[in-house]
């Protein structure tokens, strides 16, 4: 397989107990220290996206922010926040997710994409897929057609891939 992966994989570490006990934290600080496996997580995201015709990267605050402008500068798109309540000064549109206990939301900016637009939403992990359900749905509200979903890492035991139903889930590395 694609030496690649492994020096992805190897790059992220992972933090017992954090933030709570019994939860095993996947950290990409570590990924983003090794400027090797940084730039092949992008050439591999880039590689896969390329030609592929989209206008927009949507990121989800806070760590899709670090993946996502690259991937976007690399493919000649525009990149679109995907904001935590009140931090977007413009009209915005809001999803409600789930969390473990309560909810949470995110915001877009009304104006920020065109109906018919191509995009790609990135971020660093799938868990539940909550988060990128979300996103999902704020641009699909608005007549984006969201041609897939790409992350770093997958825990696959919380099947947020399921959650997503039929929409194309691409991730490169499993729960290292
Ligand atoms: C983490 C992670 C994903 C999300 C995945 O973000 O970065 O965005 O959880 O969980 P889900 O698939 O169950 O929705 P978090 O909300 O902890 O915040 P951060 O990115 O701002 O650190
Ligand atoms: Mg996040």
């Amino acid at each position: 397989k694609d030496d690649r992966i492994s020096r992805i994989s190897s790059a992220i570490r992972v933090i017992p107990d954090f933030p709570k006990p019994g939860i095993l934290f996947q950290d990409i600080t570590t990924l983003l220290l090794d400027p090797r496996a940084f730039k092949d997580t992008i050439d591999l995201f880039v590689e896969r996206y390329r030609g592929k015709d989209i206008s927009v990267i949507a990121g989800v605050e806070a760590r899709g922010f670090i993946f996502g402008p690259p991937i976007a500068l690399a493919l000649g798109a525009k990149f679109v926040p995907m904001r935590k309540p009140k931090k977007l000064p413009g009209e915005v549109i809001s999803e409600e997710y789930s969390l473990e206990y309560g909810t949470d939301k995110i915001e877009m900016h009304v104006g920020a994409v065109q109906a018919g637009e191509r995009a790609l939403v990135i971020d660093d992990l799938i868990a539940t897929g909550g988060t990128l359900c979300a996103a999902i749905r704020l641009l699909e509200r608005v007549g984006v057609n969201v041609v897939e979903c790409a992350c770093v890492i997958e825990l696959p035991e919380l099947k947020g891939r399921e959650r997503l139903g039929d929409k194309p889930l691409f991730v490169l590395v499993g729960s290292t």
